[in-house]
């Protein structure tokens, strides 16, 4: 049931509950990170595989030290300059850290989110929470606390309504070798610009082998089928027998597709604007019951590569 209480919230978690919380990129599905009962009950809400690590959301660079060790001078920096906000660091962790929450690897994953309601009710807890998306494993993030209540109302607790996710895509994870690089294991809401500026190091991609979220082929789905659209000929992939044909667009090159129904994520083509409205839009156009649903890349720079990394994995046809 959403509500916009701290104080329910924080009594369910304390009762080693789950509770779906706001924040600036997406709605997390709670539990305290010393709570093995909340933290299988998030796995199982999810159906997520128990090798599927989750993110530790803590109050402030503070609470770091208990939980992770060795921390490179460039990971200090990003904190300083990025938190809160949609930054995940993963660290080697310290024994404070339950296996459960990492999969059983030897590294953490930590953020501070920058929402005003979650970030008081994590001071008021005075514990860290252990959160991934509030949605099924594979199915799209819930950028909504009504989007959360039609997910998942039904097997929690408590929704805490902190509003419309303001970054509308999850945090960008990164990794470290020592102080020499930085390592994006997930783009999203920061880029890998503001990243470079702010450690003046090479940004790398992740390499394969390591546990990312991309291992799994599809991630962040529409249960409609859903096809990429890079140019006008890419059109032709439609098969004529569709009656219903969604297409979300980003620029005007697909003004004139033939298609049932279009969606515009930014009139003044501001992709942050675009991030925003991205998530709720595949949703809604899921629920309107189309046939197909076509969705254009966006420019390969800032959050457009972010959003183009989500549409890849969302994709049927790429
Ligand atoms: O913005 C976000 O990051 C949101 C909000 C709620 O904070 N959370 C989120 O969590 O997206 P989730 O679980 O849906 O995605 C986090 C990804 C997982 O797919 C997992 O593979 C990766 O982070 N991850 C977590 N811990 C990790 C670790 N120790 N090492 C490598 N990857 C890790
Ligand atoms: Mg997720």
């Amino acid at each position: 049931m959403p509500g916009s209480d701290i104080g329910t919230a924080a009594r369910w978690l304390q009762q080693g509950e789950v509770v779906a919380i706001p924040t600036e990129t997406v709605y997390g599905l709670a539990a305290s990170m010393y709570s093995r009962s909340g933290i299988e009950k998030i796995f199982k809400v999810k159906n997520r595989p128990l090798s599927n690590p989750l993110i530790v959301h803590i109050a402030s660079i503070d609470q770091l030290a208990g939980l992770v060790q060795d921390i490179p001078e460039i990971a200090c920096q990003l904190a300083v300059a990025c938190w809160p906000g949609p930054l995940t660091m993963v660290l080697p962790k310290t024994n404070q850290v339950d296996p459960l929450i990492t999969a059983g690897q030897s590294a953490v994953a930590v953020r501070v989110p920058a929402h005003p309601v979650t970030l008081s009710l994590l001071q008021d807890l005075g514990f860290p929470l252990v959160a991934p998306s509030a949605n099924k494993y594979n199915y799209i993030s819930p950028v909504t606390a009504v989007a959360v209540e039609e997910m998942l109302g039904e097997e929690i607790p408590y929704i805490l309504d902190g509003g419309p996710c303001t970054v509308g895509i999850e945090s960008t994870i990164v990794a470290f070798d020592g102080n020499d690089s930085v390592r994006i294991l997930r783009r999203g809401g920061i880029t890998e610009e503001q990243i470079a500026k702010v450690t003046g190091r090479p940004v790398t991609q992740f390499s394969e082998g390591i546990l990312h979220p991309g291992k799994s082929q599809k991630h962040y789905s529409p249960s409609t089928p859903l096809f990429i659209l890079r140019e006008w000929t890419d059109l032709s992939v439609i098969p004529d027998e569709l009656s219903s044909v969604a297409l979300m667009m980003f620029s005007d090159r697909f003004e004139q597709a033939p298609v049932s129904r279009k969606v515009k994520l930014s009139v003044s083509g501001d992709l942050s604007e675009a991030c925003s409205r991205m998530y709720n839009t595949l949703y809604e156009l899921d629920k309107e019951g189309h046939d197909l649903i076509l969705a254009e890349t966006f420019p390969d720079e800032g959050l457009g590569r972010s959003l183009n990394e989500r549409l890849y994995k969302a994709a049927t046809h790429r």
